[in-house]
């Protein structure tokens, strides 16, 4: 069975390219999605991706993605640190889900280094950049195992 993996993405994540480049780079999300429909192919997977600035549409996100995707990437952006939302979402769907971030979250301002998302996440990529985005559709397909 061909996987399918959701990749969503939260608030101003939009921006990227233009946003904070030295704290995010210079690559835009279109670039991230095209990294990751690249990665996809070479694996025989499906891709999807998504962005939201807004909490309650990335709630929705998460339910919708019961019996449509095997697997999560999540990149809440800032409600990461505030979303107990974001974390009954995940914890009530049967979906595996990897928190990622581009920055290294745990070297900054200590607002960051709290995630509601990690307890229900299978686990956290941060500090990588863009790439850590096909990092992490390698990191889910080795916890899905099975034919891809
Ligand atoms: C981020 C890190 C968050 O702390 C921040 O609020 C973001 C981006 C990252 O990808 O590094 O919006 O999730």
């Amino acid at each position: 069975m061909k996987h399918a993996v959701l990749i969503l993405n939260g608030p101003n994540l939009n921006l990227l390219g233009t946003r904070q480049p030295e704290v995010y780079g210079t690559t835009t999300l279109a670039d991230i999605e095209q990294m990751c429909r690249n990665k996809a192919t070479a694996l025989g997977i499906d891709v999807a991706f998504q962005q939201s600035n807004h909490e309650g549409a990335l709630v929705d996100a998460i339910h919708n993605a019961i019996g449509e995707y095997h697997g999560i990437i999540l990149n809440a952006g800032a409600y990461t640190h505030t979303s107990i939302a974001l974390m009954d979402a995940m914890g009530s769907v049967e979906v595996p889900v990897i928190e990622l971030h581009l920055s290294n979250i745990h070297a900054r301002e200590a607002f960051r280094h709290h995630s509601y998302i990690a307890p229900v996440a299978i686990g956290q990529i941060c500090g990588f950049g863009a790439n850590g985005y096909p990092l992490a559709i390698d990191a889910m397909m080795a916890h899905l195992g099975g034919d891809t």
